[in-house]
């Protein structure tokens, strides 16, 4: 569903992305980790073509992704993404955040596009919060709306960027839950986290970045209990047992 071919990104003279070559297949659970700085976010990014990159190539689909064609806000219709922040529209409520796309951007039928969203919200949780604005809403909350929100697009893949490093640690378990049912339901996702034991029970590859390179990936089992390259088994050290 989602390839990289020897993508490679810089900013400026910096050089962030050094050739990554990876996979997501259809209906799989992709979990990319790594230190602070190692180029997560970018690979995100370029996905969905709010970056460019410099060479080799990215497939949604079998579509090329380029973030100056023309066809760049398909793209983006076709592949969500969640933030660690949750961006809501501050002055809409959830029902309306979630309506927004399809009514505006896909330009959707009025009726139905409020019927899928009401029936979106109850099914992350929130059947009682349609008409809530975000400010009264706790960040797991939050969180679920957007990715709502994004499921509202019916995308063919959904980035998730940190959704749970800015949540309350009570909050985590909810969002990650949703995110379970996600994958339950075969849902493509490319998913940087740190959550650890997430990776373990959900992903089917995970994929570890260092420095712009891809140091190792494979199966979840692999990578995460038997990792061959001491840089990762440094990182899930630190990441594991923070102190
Ligand atoms: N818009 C930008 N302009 C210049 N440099 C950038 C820009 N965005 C990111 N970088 C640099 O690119 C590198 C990779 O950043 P990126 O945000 O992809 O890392 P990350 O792995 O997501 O880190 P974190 O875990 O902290 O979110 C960093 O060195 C960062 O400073
Ligand atoms: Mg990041």
């Amino acid at each position: 569903m989602i390839t990289f071919e020897d993508v490679h990104k810089s900013y400026g003279t910096h050089s962030v992305l050094k050739g990554i070559d990876a996979t997501v297949g259809k209906g799989q659970v992709v979990c990319l980790i790594g230190p602070s700085g190692s180029g997560k976010s970018t690979m995100l990014r370029c996905v969905n073509g709010l970056e460019t990159y410099q060479a080799g190539r990215i497939t949604i689909g079998g579509a090329t992704v380029d973030a100056q064609a023309a066809d760049i806000h398909g793209i983006r219709a076709r592949v969500a993404m969640v933030f660690q922040r949750f961006n809501l529209f501050p002055h809409r409520t959830a029902l309306e955040n979630v309506m927004e796309g399809p009514l505006y951007v896909l330009r959707q039928n009025r009726k139905d596009v409020r019927d899928r969203a009401a029936a979106l919200l109850n099914s992350v949780g929130l059947g009682e919060k349609l008409d809530a604005y975000p400010h009264a809403l706790s960040g797991g909350q939050q969180q679920r709306v957007a990715i709502a929100r994004a499921l509202a697009m019916q995308p063919q893949a959904i980035l998730f960027d940190e959704p749970t490093s800015a949540l309350d640690p009570e909050m985590v378990g909810e969002v990650l839950q949703v995110m379970r049912s996600l994958a339950e339901e075969h849902m493509t996702m490319l998913v940087v986290t740190h959550e650890i034991q997430f990776a373990r029970e959900v992903a089917d590859s995970v994929l570890f970045l260092d420095g712009g390179r891809i140091i190792e990936q494979g199966p979840a089992r692999e990578v995460l209990h038997q990792p061959r390259h001491e840089r990762t088994q440094d990182f899930l050290r630190r990441v594991t047992h923070p102190i």
